[in-house]
């Protein structure tokens, strides 16, 4: 922390391939709905890597990255109700005005009143020592009693995300099989809320093995490396020849939204959650008669409350998630370590304040 208050310390993005931390200016209070909240835990996105990659191009050089927090309230607007200084809060990656009509409808993802997915990327976001988080009592949720930080802080969006843009969209259901293309840290989170729901058999596919070893850790009952392995075959044998009745798009890339869409049964549901960068060609000229749905979705965080009563309730465990542990000020190494995952095995790399 520098001596100067009116400065901090965070990540900043400088274009395609580049970010640096360094010294910047504190945030202010800039809404009458603000709150100032003092980051005590962060870590990285496979969101942060497209933006990295130049794949989300609304995020322009200057910003501050990172949208997931917990993190303590230092001040408020004076618009702000519920969330007072001094105040332990999840920071969700999804900010709601909570009064516009998609808020209403609790896809707050679509906000229309200046929220949806902002931190990170249209304001400057959390991975920094402190952030200013907009509509602070409908965007934060108080820290339940004994949990841990780490495993809270995967309530800010992975778990929301797995959950909502995947399994609840997917609809899946008891006996389902359900595939997972990409066994990263949102597709880990997808089989763990597949689970939720007793599907006959979770097939998790992804090029690295050490994903596949997460995945078998966090419920998948097969594993397939597609680079060694032919996924559909495998799924057509699990399957009667039919093909999964969901199948869950967790990477971002044309060729796993393609896999994804060849793996579904007719009458399936194939749901998106990559952040997809370039186009993808739906080959309709196969799926025309499949009757199969196909969902694409920002989350919403509208489950937060759901996974914040099963983290309570030990139904869900966060801090499987928590792979490495570092200083806020060592975020350039906790990059490195993380976009590296299928050397270092990282799923989520938490950073957090040192004093
Ligand atoms: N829709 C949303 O609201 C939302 C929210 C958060 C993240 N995301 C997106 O979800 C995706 C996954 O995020 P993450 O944090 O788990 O990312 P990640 O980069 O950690 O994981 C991606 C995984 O995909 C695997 N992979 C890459 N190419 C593959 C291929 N051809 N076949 C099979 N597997 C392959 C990688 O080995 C890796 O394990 C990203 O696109 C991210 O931007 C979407
Ligand atoms: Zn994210
Ligand atoms: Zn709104």
């Amino acid at each position: 922390m520098g001596t100067d208050a009116s400065q901090m310390k965070a990540l900043v993005y400088r274009g395609p391939g580049s970010s640096a931390w360094e010294q910047v200016p504190m945030p202010v209070l800039v809404d009458d709905t603000d709150a100032i909240v003092r980051v005590d835990a962060t870590t990285i996105c496979g969101t942060d890597l497209h933006i990295l990659k130049g794949d989300v191009p609304a995020v322009t050089a200057g910003r501050i990255l990172g949208h997931e927090a917990v993190g303590t309230v230092e001040t408020v607007g004076s618009g702000v109700k519920r969330v007072q200084p001094g105040d332990h809060v999840l920071v969700s990656c999804v900010s709601a005005c909570g009064t516009c009509r998609f808020c209403r409808e609790g896809r707050y993802g679509q906000c229309l009143g200046g929220g949806g997915w902002i931190l990170g990327n249209l304001i400057d976001g959390t991975q920094a020592e402190h952030v200013r988080v907009p509509f602070a009592d409908t965007s934060t949720y108080p820290a339940p009693e004994g949990v841990a930080d780490e495993a809270l802080l995967m309530l800010a969006d992975i778990l929301p995300t797995g959950y909502e843009v995947g399994v609840l969209n997917g609809q899946v259901r008891p006996g389902d099989v359900v595939a997972v293309v990409g066994a990263g840290p949102i597709g880990l989170s997808a089989i763990v809320g597949s689970r939720l729901y007793s599907p006959s058999h979770v097939v998790a596919i992804d090029l690295a093995d050490s994903r596949l070893d997460a995945a078998k850790q966090f419920g998948a009952d097969v594993v397939i490396n597609n680079g060694r392995e032919d996924p559909l075959a495998a799924i057509l044998a699990l399957t009667d020849g039919l093909g999964a009745d969901v199948t869950i798009e967790a990477v971002g890339v044309p060729a796993t939204f393609e896999l994804a869409t060849k793996l579904v049964r007719p009458g399936g549901r194939v749901a998106n959650i990559g952040v997809h960068g370039e186009p993808v060609t739906l080959h309709l000229e196969e799926l025309w008669n499949k009757d199969v749905t196909i969902t694409t979705g920002l989350v919403d965080t509208c489950s937060t409350p759901t996974l914040l009563r099963l983290l309570r309730g030990s139904l869900l465990d966060g801090s499987l998630f928590a792979t490495h542990h570092l200083p806020l000020e060592s975020m350039e190494e906790a990059y490195d370590v993380f976009s590296r995952s299928d050397e270092t095995g990282a799923l989520k790399v938490v950073l957090t304040r040192s004093d």
